[in-house]
């Protein structure tokens, strides 16, 4: 594997699977590969996710780390090709990301969609820049529409859990007060959709995916009828994708909000989220802290996802 920032680029699920859980199972049998090797973090955004299992995971397969925090400590970056750079940018990304490529082996990059210029998100310009002018492969630690290494830790956690063949996934949208992407969302759908999964995404009006990422979902706005006889339900907020409303937040109402009334309609489900969650408006304290909440080892099987989409990479170098 060159870069990893889609399903198609882990190829076969039940090959990428199956690797994941060998390295579950030990996942220091391969602390050999990784050394002498650098991964460089650099981080857009906050994580604490992220970060911390992308690290152990790098450590894992021996190798060592740079992390950049570029809003910490690193000159401001301009990302626009042709500007006069009179303003507070010192460095352009265009140098900055082939400095970057000379310190390391692999590259990591962790950077959020705008939510103001649609275009500009979807051509994912930051990614796709470092996998031209890097020189190194590039794994997406979140990009602007997709976020693949939670998706795929996402997945590990439903095969570790299902109790059928073909469980039935509901992705509900839920309320938050702030505009957040569609990278987690369209990921979670993109992998659900390379699954032979029954799979329904729920949300209001208006809150519509872009339909390359939608797939063979079934869409319900009724809330309480897709939860019917579900196995998992994966919550998530998300800001609108259809124009003139990309980006914005059409509503923050409580309706949608995933309680114990609503998990009484599922089949026992599973709950899940990617964290970080806002309690009370995403999901209710008591539905997150009971036996059937997911959320924590979602979490831990980030550092399998990483470890697992690293090793292929360090075996491709
Ligand atoms: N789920 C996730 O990516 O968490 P962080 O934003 O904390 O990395």
């Amino acid at each position: 594997m060159r870069h990893f920032t889609n399903v198609q680029d882990i190829g076969p699920l039940d090959r990428a699977i199956a690797d994941a859980l060998e390295i579950k199972h030990d996942r220091f049998a391969f602390s050999d590969l990784g050394r002498n090797k650098t991964l460089m973090m650099i981080f857009f955004n906050s994580s604490l996710r992220t970060r911390l299992s992308t690290q152990k995971a790098a450590m894992n397969l021996g190798m060592n780390v740079i992390v950049l925090d570029v809003n910490q400590g690193a000159w401001k970056l301009e990302t626009e090709r042709g500007v006069i750079m009179d303003g507070d940018k010192a460095e352009h990304l265009l140098e900055a990301i082939p400095v970057m490529g000379c310190y390391c082996d692999v590259i990591g990059v962790r950077s959020f969609a705008g939510l103001k210029d649609k275009a500009e998100d979807y051509e994912e310009r930051i990614i796709n820049q470092f996998i031209r002018y890097s020189g190194r492969p590039v794994i997406s630690m979140e990009a602007a529409t997709r976020h693949p290494l939670q998706s795929f830790a996402d997945l590990i956690t439903i095969e570790e859990h299902k109790k059928v063949e073909r469980p039935k996934i509901v992705m509900t949208w839920a309320p938050h007060p702030r505009a957040l992407p569609q990278a987690v969302p369209n990921s979670f759908a993109e992998w659900i959709n390379a699954t032979d999964y029954e799979f329904v995404i729920a949300q209001p009006e208006g809150y519509e995916l872009a339909p390359e990422f939608v797939g063979r979902a079934k869409v319900e706005y009724d809330q309480r009828k897709a939860l019917e006889g579900a196995h998992f339900v994966y919550a998530k907020n998300w800001s609108a994708y259809r124009d003139p409303n990309y980006g914005k937040v059409l509503r923050t109402d409580r309706e949608w909000t995933v309680d114990s009334e609503k998990m009484a309609l599922t089949d026992n489900a599973f709950f899940m989220h990617c964290l970080p969650v806002r309690r009370g408006m995403i999901v209710t304290d008591d539905v997150i802290e009971a036996p059937t909440s997911l959320v924590i080892p979602e979490a831990a099987n980030r550092e399998i996802s990483a470890q697992t989409v690293l090793k292929r990479v360090l075996e491709s170098l």
